[in-house]
């Protein structure tokens, strides 16, 4: 198995990072979101993985772009961003024939929208049911927060939900890790701790 090249020479995760979501997505047993899409890189690896596993679920990717402020950096995500990504993510779904469509607002917008809705894909609807969600927007906890919240309705049976950059420090001290283990508990969901070779720390949380 490979990741795919083209994810690893425009990403800023780490590789390790890159495999953790590459094994997810092999194993997810429902549709897969993406929060927070930036060039594409990280959804290049869930159509790859797709593929290998011959899964016939869909890719929903979610990202506002159009340098919207970022709370919890300095960091501004542009239109070229988009370009790129729409750009890389549609030949790749062609390429896969990954069922992919992208939305360009908030998580929160999308979330809100998508309950109970569903997409179209041959002729069947599908609907926004996960088995896997991704968070790797705002990295601010209350936002975070409200994802997991929206997202857990829709979250199949054994789906789980992955929360990149979980070592971020919240402005009240307390560390994001320490929060999400509370959300956890409160909705007896598994819980476990992912490090990476550049420090970065993934949260990854399993319908039980
Ligand atoms: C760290 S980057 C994502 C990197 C990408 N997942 C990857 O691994 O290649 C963060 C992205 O989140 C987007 N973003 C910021 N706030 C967001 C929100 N509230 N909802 C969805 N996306 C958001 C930014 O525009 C940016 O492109």
């Amino acid at each position: 198995m490979t990741l795919p090249i083209e994810a690893l020479k425009v990403t800023q995760n780490s590789t390790e990072m890159m495999w953790l979501l590459h094994d997810r997505a092999m194993k997810a047993d429902g549709n897969i979101l993406e929060v927070g899409t930036h060039v594409g890189s990280s959804a290049l690896v869930f159509m790859n993985a797709m593929s290998l596993s011959n899964s016939d679920h869909m890719l929903v990717t979610v990202d506002p772009w159009g340098m919207k402020p970022y709370p919890s950096s300095r960091s501004k995500y542009g239109d070229d961003n988009q370009r790129d990504a729409i750009a890389s993510l549609a030949v790749a779904a062609r390429q896969f024939h990954t069922k992919w469509h992208h939305f360009k607002m908030t998580s929160l917008e999308f979330l809100k929208w998508a309950d109970g809705k569903h997409a179209w894909y041959g002729g069947k609807q599908i609907p926004y049911q996960w088995g896997l969600a991704f968070l790797d927007g705002e990295h601010v906890f209350d936002t975070v927060h409200e994802e997991i919240m929206r997202v857990l309705p829709n979250l199949l049976p054994h789906g789980g939900i992955l929360v990149d950059n979980a070592n971020h420090q919240q402005p009240n001290g307390i560390s994001m890790k320490v929060a999400l283990a509370e959300v956890a508990i409160r909705n007896e969901l598994s819980f476990n701790v992912h490090g990476f070779e550049n420090d970065s720390m993934v949260v990854e949380m399993r319908k039980l």
